[in-house]
């Protein structure tokens, strides 16, 4: 059974005709951009936003209306997915680079809405390494502070061994910090930071955690 379909179509039905909608990034979104392409040809009135250059593609590819965010206040809803999700709603994300557009997107969100197999929610954030993005210029002091602050960073790569680039020119260091008890003063300490962009903490920000089971049900969090 796929999971993350699960979790993206019964998400995908809270979008009702003339809202904006944010789409979010990775293998989860990717179900959930599917689901809206099938409803806009079913008559959906919608316009989107994309949180990454490679949703937007897909998106326009599969036919769904695009508008530009310098175009628009806000979003009525934005759908994404996450790395991990804790009891409270906080998460981590950033596990396909996207953090910083997918933070812009779900804080312009009155909904923001996360999907997730069963195999992401957590007790404690941790497990998973935080991404950091980071600006190329003077990385080694930033990845100083990040060792400091005890993140171990490592720099990403991508598959061909390449440093990966977000899509805003900048780099991600994956940190491993343990088990976060505070996700909230964390992601203060690594904001301080000159040269850290943002994190891939989200913290207080999901209107509810949709999370596909193994038995087939799909069980909503909400705060
Ligand atoms: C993209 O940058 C991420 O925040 C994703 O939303 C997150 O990594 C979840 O991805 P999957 O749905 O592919 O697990």
């Amino acid at each position: 059974m796929n999971l993350k379909k699960l979790a993206a179509d019964r998400a995908v039905e809270w979008i009702e005709d003339g809202m904006t909608v944010g789409l979010g990034t990775g293998s989860t979104a990717y179900w959930a951009i599917h689901r809206i392409a099938e409803r806009v040809k079913e008559g959906l009135n919608i316009r989107a936003a994309a949180s990454s250059i490679r949703s937007e593609q897909l998106a326009r590819e599969l036919g769904i209306p695009f508008v530009s965010l310098d175009d628009i206040d806000r979003i009525d809803l934005t759908i994404d997915g996450a790395d991990e999700a804790d009891d409270r709603l906080n998460l981590i994300k950033g596990g396909g680079g996207a953090l910083l557009r997918e933070k812009i997107l779900a804080a312009a969100s009155d909904r923001f809405i996360v999907i997730v197999d069963e195999s992401k929610r957590v007790r404690t954030l941790g497990a998973f390494p935080l991404p950091v993005e980071i600006v190329p210029f003077g990385s080694r002091l930033t990845l100083n502070r990040l060792t400091a602050l005890g993140g171990n960073p490592v720099v990403r790569t991508s598959d061909d061994g390449s440093r990966y680039v977000t899509d805003n020119g900048n780099w991600i260091a994956d940190c491993r910090f343990g088990s976060i008890e505070d996700p909230e003063r964390l992601q203060a300490l690594l904001n301080e930071i000159p040269g850290v962009v943002d994190n891939g903490l989200f913290v207080g920000m999901a209107s509810a955690v949709v999370i596909g089971k193994s038995d087939g049900s799909v069980e909503i969090m909400e705060p």
